[in-house]
């Protein structure tokens, strides 16, 4: 079957505008309805959000509306490559349980002909509003524009009729113009777009009265000349009494997500960043999004790489996203992430190190290292049928910590290091594995490290090893984790 993604109607009075997009719709979701049985492997994701079949990356429009958490994603419905982009769609109550629900966004206009690139949703009144790119390529040229979708039940979204709200990019940007993330600041409506010009990614700021007429105010921040081209997903909210940045960069070895922690200046639309940090350093952590969840700042993003060819597509999926994590600042003004308190639910029973369990592990561990007198440590997992093994290091005298998936198959392998500070008096670690994925969380958050594996067998052996001396531990909690079903 082909599929023309072009409105039909265009050019002809309409009766209903949407009515080709709902085709569209139903067609994605039968595609993904009928390829659910053929999802198998034994790398299906116990307790992470993944797509029902096919393919996701970028988290997008996140946000809290009529007592759920909705996630939407960028979702290919037809196969489990990268392809004509569409809005997946899943909600929670408390980020354990996930409901999924009808695609929410499909290619179906001139303007988002080829996808429904990421964006991000606001509630208004009682309305849910989501902001999307749309994109065309036209004789090799890539056109990008902004666009709105509305809903009154946090289901179906209608395009809005006068999109795209914003048709070409500005002259501070390029073709690559995406991304639209926005934000209220007292009276007004901002919108942050990811762009570059001339070999510097960077952030274009948009203000509006009402989400309907956005007026460009400027670059709102840039790179230094060596950090990126383009920079995508950016995100820009206040957390205490700073302003935060974060931008997934295009074009740097390693791409990883950047965030700035700053001052933003409403005024004159300019972010000033006191200091710049990587936020997670693993392989398998890209276009971050934010959103306020009623208290707190949470953040998902895309737990898989572009550079990666993904094991599990041969068993009709690929992508899936990060565990919710909280972001907080420390005093020194580090940005640090932790996994939601809620995730203890997932904990079935207490098991030990040492033990073979079967994945869907919560290893905490506590180290005094000043009465260490072991130069490293290593906490591994080793799979013991396939004698696969990925491995956890941290060295004393460097403060360095490392997370080694050589000997595990894997996507892309490596060696990924996060500096901590050699200073500290303890090293906590908590680790979170999956069937096919690993996160970990140092010192409370500072440094984290996400990479997905792809073992041959299930089953593992989580063990903590030392190469000379004793390592001192204050706490040491392991939990055999489990949705409940
Ligand atoms: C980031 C990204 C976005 C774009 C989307 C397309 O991973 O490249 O910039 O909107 O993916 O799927």
């Amino acid at each position: 079957m082909t599929l023309s993604y072009k409105n039909s109607n265009q050019g002809t009075p309409q009766k209903d505008p949407n009515a080709w997009h709902r085709t569209l719709l139903e067609k994605a979701d039968t595609s993904v309805r009928e390829a659910i049985p053929t999802v198998t492997g034994t790398h299906r994701l116990d307790y992470h959000l993944m797509p029902q079949a096919y393919w996701m990356n970028d988290p997008n429009g996140l946000v809290y509306y009529r007592g759920y958490y909705h996630v939407f994603y960028q979702h290919h419905p037809y196969s489990p490559d990268w392809g004509p982009m569409h809005w997946g769609h899943a909600r929670t109550k408390d980020f354990v349980d996930w409901e999924h629900l009808p695609i929410a966004l499909a290619p179906s206009e001139d303007y988002d002909a080829d996808g429904c690139f990421s964006g991000s949703a606001v509630v208004e009144g009682d309305r849910l509003h989501l902001f999307y790119t749309g994109h065309r390529i036209i004789e090799g040229q890539v056109i990008q524009v902004q666009c709105k979708a509305t809903s009154s039940d946090g289901i179906y979204f209608e395009k809005d009729p006068r999109n795209p709200l914003i048709s070409s990019f500005p002259p501070d940007g390029s073709p690559d113009f995406r991304d639209p993330k926005v934000l209220r600041h007292e009276e007004s409506w901002y919108m942050v777009l990811g762009s570059g010009k001339e070999g510097r990614g960077n952030v274009l700021l948009y203000k509006s009265p009402d989400l309907t007429q956005w007026n460009y105010v400027g670059v709102l921040a840039e790179s230094d000349g060596t950090q990126g081209t383009i920079w995508e997903c950016p995100d820009l909210f206040p957390l205490g009494d700073q302003h935060i940045l974060l931008v997934s960069p295009m074009g740097v070895e390693p791409r990883r997500v950047m965030y700035f922690v700053g001052s933003m200046d409403y005024e004159t639309g300019k972010f000033s960043p006191k200091s710049v940090g990587t936020l997670d350093y693993g392989p398998d952590f890209y276009a971050v999004q934010t959103f306020f969840g009623t208290k707190r700042r949470l953040m998902l993003a895309w737990m898989d790489a572009w550079e990666c060819n993904i094991p599990s597509k041969a068993d009709h999926w690929a992508g899936a996203l990060t565990l919710p994590r909280e972001l907080s600042l420390d005093s020194n003004g580090q940005l640090k992430m932790q996994p939601l308190p809620e995730l203890a639910r997932l904990r079935q029973k207490p098991v030990a190190l040492g033990e073979l369990q079967d994945t869907g592990l919560e290893v905490n561990l506590v180290v005094d290292l000043t009465s260490t007198t072991a130069s490293s440590l290593a906490l591994t997992f080793s799979y013991t049928e396939s004698g696969e093994q990925v491995q956890i290091e941290y060295h004393k005298a460097t403060g360095e910590l490392y997370l080694d998936t050589t000997r595990v198959h894997v996507g892309q392998p490596g060696r990924y290091r996060a500096p901590l500070d050699p200073q500290s008096e303890r090293l906590d670690l908590r680790i979170f594995l999956d069937r096919s994925s690993i996160e970990l969380f140092a010192n409370h958050g500072v440094a984290t490290i996400t990479a997905r594996i792809y073992p041959k067998s299930p089953q593992v052996v989580p063990q903590l090893l030392t190469s000379d001396g004793n390592v001192k531990v204050i706490h040491n909690e392991c939990w055999r984790l489990e949705k409940q079903r």
